[in-house]
């Protein structure tokens, strides 16, 4: 099976992804966003509730089915007045969320009924019968977040909730956004919300992305942040020779000779893109819980003892090292770095294509609302300049159409922000939770500014990594952030 390139980095993936699957780098790495689930015995949990197609325009009565799952095992079923929510984002929401994590800890103490609703357009929630461009309109936040709303309504309903029920949502990374954004937008429906690793800042240009993973590697040490800058500048020199493409070609597994790609610059430019999110994959889920992670044992100080070992040889052999190790790990046996095959999957409009996983659908949204482009814009730069903002601009235009240029672009970003409010977002009663060493901080609010809305950066801590199940290793900072989070959702439901 083709395999699809990197483009942006995915990190968002989180929240629907509790097994990541032990090829979990190669979806990172690949810009995707997870595993079709098996699906031959439906969950327990799993239900389905007839949903509006177009919240904004009454004249469209068209509905769909969307997915949620539910679990009642914690329910007061006398008082029947708490309900948590986690939002599903981009990939398919998957069962294992409704006995784990650390909500499922917090709920055994405040007896809610659970609930998960799996994000429009994503896993099996489809409100279009493809993929199709002029189908996508229908794929935004806004749309997304009156689902929530929606989806509460009929909850109330169905379930018989008190009156005074009150719903406290979860959501990290992208969700993490939504929580923040539904508790804003519908208050009279959700009382509270984690909020978790959410980039609330739309940007076209995320260059910052790269700072924090070379941090990440300098906290580790200043040698390794050098060897990596060395091999980078020793790939820079070895792909302008034959002897030197031929070289690269063996040490980094390509599965095509750069001799045939050097003189298309996407190529070119998804080849160093790939070797720079051997890092970020690692750096962005760094020592979290989940299992596929442990199995790997693919840490940041990992990384760095390879970059710094002299004895495989000098810096470009230690970065050929890695990406064999990720290679290894994401059970490839080549890198896949083609451009053109990569956006002809992406064009793929049909549910049954691999880039339907989530690739095709986050693309179209941070094409059409977000950004967050991860460029090598960042000075200094250890990775290179081969991935500047122009490559993902052409990118959007060449999956979904002309039409998706810069300017629409600039617009696009522009408008997320004044409909949120970016950074400024007024809102109360949310907890917004982000880990140092996760890229995706800078985007988000990390400091407290107002004690109804506060802020929880946790040191050393990786992208969501609050939300997974807690581990005896976990660091006394992740530890305490869990404990200052339920007592936030203590206070909320006892106002
Ligand atoms: C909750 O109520 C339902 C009926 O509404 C009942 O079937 C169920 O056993 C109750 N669960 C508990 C834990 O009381
Ligand atoms: C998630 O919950 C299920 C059911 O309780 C359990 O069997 C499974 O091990 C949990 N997954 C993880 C990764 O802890
Ligand atoms: C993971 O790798 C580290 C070295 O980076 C090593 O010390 C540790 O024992 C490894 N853990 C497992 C479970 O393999
Ligand atoms: C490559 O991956 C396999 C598991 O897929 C593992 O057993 C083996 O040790 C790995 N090799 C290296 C060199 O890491
Ligand atoms: C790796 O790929 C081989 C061959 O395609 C397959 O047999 C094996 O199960 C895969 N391993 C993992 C861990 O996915
Ligand atoms: C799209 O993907 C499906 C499922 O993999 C495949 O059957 C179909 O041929 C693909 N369509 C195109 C135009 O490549």
């Amino acid at each position: 099976m083709d395999k699809l390139l990197l483009l942006f980095s995915i990190c968002l993936i989180l929240t629907v992804i509790f097994d990541f699957p032990v090829e979990g780098y190669r979806y990172f790495r690949q810009g995707r966003l997870g595993k079709k689930v098996d699906d031959s015995k439906p969950s327990k949990f799993e239900r389905w509730f007839t949903q509006n197609l177009d919240h904004f325009n009454p004249n469209n009565q068209k509905t769909w089915q969307q997915r949620y799952y539910v679990n009642d095992e914690f329910f007061d079923n006398a008082t029947r007045k708490t309900a948590f929510l986690q939002i599903g984002g981009e990939g398919e929401a998957t069962a294992s969320w409704m006995t784990n994590g650390s909500w499922y800890i917090y709920a055994k103490e405040f007896k809610p009924i659970l609930f998960q609703l799996e994000h429009r357009y994503y896993g099996k929630s489809h409100p279009t019968e493809d993929l199709r461009t002029e189908n996508l309109v229908y794929l935004t936040s806004q749309q997304a977040l009156a689902d929530l709303a929606f989806c509460i309504e009929s909850m109330n309903e169905k379930y018989e909730l008190s009156p005074d029920v009150k719903w406290i949502v979860f959501g990290g990374s992208y969700p993490g956004c939504l929580a923040a954004w539904v508790r804003q937008k519908y208050p009279h429906l959700v009382h509270g919300a984690m909020s978790a690793s959410g980039p609330l800042e739309a940007q076209l240009d995320f260059p910052e992305y790269f700072g924090v993973v070379q941090d990440a590697l300098r906290s580790v040490s200043d040698e390794c942040v050098a060897a990596v800058k060395t091999g980078t500048a020793q790939v820079d020199k070895l792909i302008l020779t034959k002897d030197g493409q031929k070289r690269l070609d063996e040490q980094f597994k390509l599965c095509d000779k750069l001799e045939e790609t050097i003189d298309n610059p996407m190529d070119v430019s998804n080849f160093y893109q790939s070797l720079a999110n051997n890092f970020a994959g690692v750096v962005q889920y760094n020592h979290d819980n989940r299992e596929s992670n442990l199995k790997l044992n693919l840490t940041v100080e990992k990384l760095c003892d390879v970059m710094t070992n002299k004895d495989l040889g000098i810096e470009v052999d230690r970065l050929a090292a890695v990406n064999n190790l990720l290679l290894n790990g994401s059970n490839e046996t080549c890198l896949d770095y083609k451009y053109d095959k990569m956006i002809s999957e992406m064009r793929n409009v049909s549910w049954d294509a691999e880039a339907s996983e989530g690739g095709r659908q986050w693309t179209y949204q941070t094409c059409t609302e977000f950004g967050f482009f991860q460029t090598s814009s960042y000075k200094p730069q250890i990775f290179g300049d081969g991935f500047q903002l122009d490559f993902f601009i052409s990118m959007c235009e060449d999956i979904f159409g002309k039409g998706y240029d810069r300017k629409f672009l600039d617009k696009a970003i522009e408008r997320s922000n004044t409909l949120y409010g970016g950074l400024d977002i007024e809102v109360t009663n949310v907890v917004f939770v982000h880990g140092s060493l996760d890229p995706w901080h800078v985007l988000g609010i990390t400091k407290t500014r107002d004690n109804k809305a506060p802020a929880i950066l946790i040191k050393g801590a990786a992208h969501c990594a609050n939300m997974y199940n807690p581990s005896p290793s976990d660091t006394p900072q992740l530890k305490a952030a869990r404990v200052q989070i339920k007592n936030y959702i203590e206070d909320w439901l006892n106002l």
